[in-house]
């Protein structure tokens, strides 16, 4: 199989010293310093750039088996500077109490309590049903600039099409949702301390989630509406006659809108930019599309995941007792970052891990996580992969690049992997 040329991770080489960690060329490309990592520390002590110390763990198997330990917990209080950990999941203002109960921060058996409830409520089947408003939302975002014939795909297209799709999902009225635009741009541009307009953006958005729940909760009908927005499904549902109080319903609109929110985001850019950077694969697939193939569509959004996927390094967990990962001694107390980018380029499990491989079968990547903290989004991250990437190449097929690829500036942190701006040129 040829090597793909061009795209992250290119000419990753694991001999030689290990590339620098945090700095700018790893917030480009962080994969040569991933396969340093896996070959020759994969289950390595560092201190992040916030000063604290953490195990990054880069080999698939470690990873998987890590990610299902219980014995890693997700609750800050395990932590041996529990200070230094806020802010774990990189969501802006979670520090604020009311909102810190959600699904990224408990353990079992709350977290199995509060998972169970949401699956109730956020079923396939509800996804199923929002997929022509998904198409719809695309097109009319496409339509905004594809009379122009040039874009930048991130705050054009990739930025707004999943907060206007949770908001929908949710039951935001639309009239309100340019309001959750604003609020989540202020997060997402100034993500990682909620000082000033972030902290006001924090504020109002909890203000009114809580309005709205009370309201939707006062108005709830008895019996359910075939087309019951997911709020309403959020009240309703029940496990053995318990409800969700209404902090934690709060909560649970929170976690659903920022885990589903910056992920649908790099979904969609670190995918689409994967695909112009590789012409071969992007034809193959316009051409599949053409033909009204759907399987390299859904083989090919697995493969873009796993390339270089939303989220770099799994949130945070802390070890509530000694053990050990891959052979390595962990202390209780100490943080253990799982770094998904890594595993998913581990040539011990994927072959030709670097190769862009739209085809690939047998692609378990861990994009969505294992175990119990496995996504609960994943059937609409997929739905809204498939429509925007679909629609782009069919809309617009000669869609390219406007810079060089190495003038492209990635956000930098540590959870997630997402670009500031992808500018494109086509044929308006
Ligand atoms: C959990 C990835 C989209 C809601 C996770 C985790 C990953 C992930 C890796 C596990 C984190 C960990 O174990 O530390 C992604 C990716 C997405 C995406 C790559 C897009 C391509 C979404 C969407 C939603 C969502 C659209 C909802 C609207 C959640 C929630 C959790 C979660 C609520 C926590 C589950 C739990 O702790 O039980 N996601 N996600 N995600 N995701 Fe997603």
């Amino acid at each position: 199989e040829a090597r793909a040329p061009g795209g992250p991770g290119a000419d990753v080489v694991s001999d030689g010293p290990r590339p620098p960690l945090f700095s700018w060329e790893f917030a480009t490309d962080p994969y040569p310093a991933y396969a340093w990592l896996r070959e020759h520390a994969p289950v390595h002590r560092t201190r992040l750039p916030s000063g604290v110390e953490a195990w990054l763990v880069t080999r698939y198997e470690d990873a998987r088996v890590a990610l299902a330990d219980q014995r890693l917990s997700k609750n800050a209080a395990h932590h041996d500077e529990p200070d230094h950990a806020k802010g774990r999941t990189g969501i802006p203002g979670e520090r604020k109490a009311e909102l810190m109960t959600h699904l990224l921060n408990i353990d079992p058996p709350d977290h199995t309590r509060l998972r169970r409830l949401v699956s109730k409520a956020f079923t396939p089947r509800r996804v199923a049903r929002f997929a022509p408003r998904v198409q719809e939302l695309t097109d009319e975002l496409i339509d905004g600039f594809a009379g122009k014939g040039a874009a930048d795909l991130i705050h054009e297209f990739a930025f707004p099409l999943p907060i206007y799709a949770i908001c929908d999902l949710l039951g935001v009225p639309r009239e309100d949702q340019d309001d959750f635009r604003d609020w989540a741009g202020m997060m997402i541009r100034h993500g990682g301390g909620p000082r000033g307009g972030v902290a006001r953006s924090v504020k109002k958005m909890r203000r009114y989630l809580a309005e709205l729940i009370h309201r939707k909760r006062a108005e709830l009908p008895e019996v359910p509406a075939p087309d019951e927005d997911l709020l309403s499904g959020l009240i309703r549902a029940s496990d053995h006659g318990e409800h969700l109080t209404e902090n934690e319903a709060a909560a649970m609109a929170f976690i659903l809108l920022f885990a589903g929110f910056e992920t649908t985001v790099n979904l969609i850019g670190n995918g689409t930019l994967a695909l112009l950077r590789h012409p071969a694969e992007r034809e193959r697939l316009a051409a599949a599309i053409a033909a009204g193939d759907d399987s390299l569509l859904d083989t090919g959004i697995e493969e873009l995941l796993r390339y270089d996927g939303p989220v770099e390094v799994a949130t945070w967990r802390f070890a509530t007792e000694p053990l050990t990962v891959g052979g390595q001694s962990i202390a209780a107390g100490d943080p253990v970052l799982v770094v998904l980018a890594a595993a998913d380029r581990d040539p011990e499990r994927f072959r030709d891990p670097d190769v862009l491989d739209l085809t690939r079968r047998d692609n378990q990547h861990l994009g969505y996580g294992h175990g119990i903290h496995y996504c609960v989004g994943a059937p609409l991250a997929r739905l809204e992969g498939r429509t925007a990437v679909e629609t782009l190449l069919r809309r617009l097929p000669d869609l390219r690049l406007a810079v060089n690829p190495d003038d492209l500036r990635w956000r930098g942190g540590l959870i997630m992997r997402g670009l500031r701006t992808l500018p494109v040129e086509f044929a308006p």
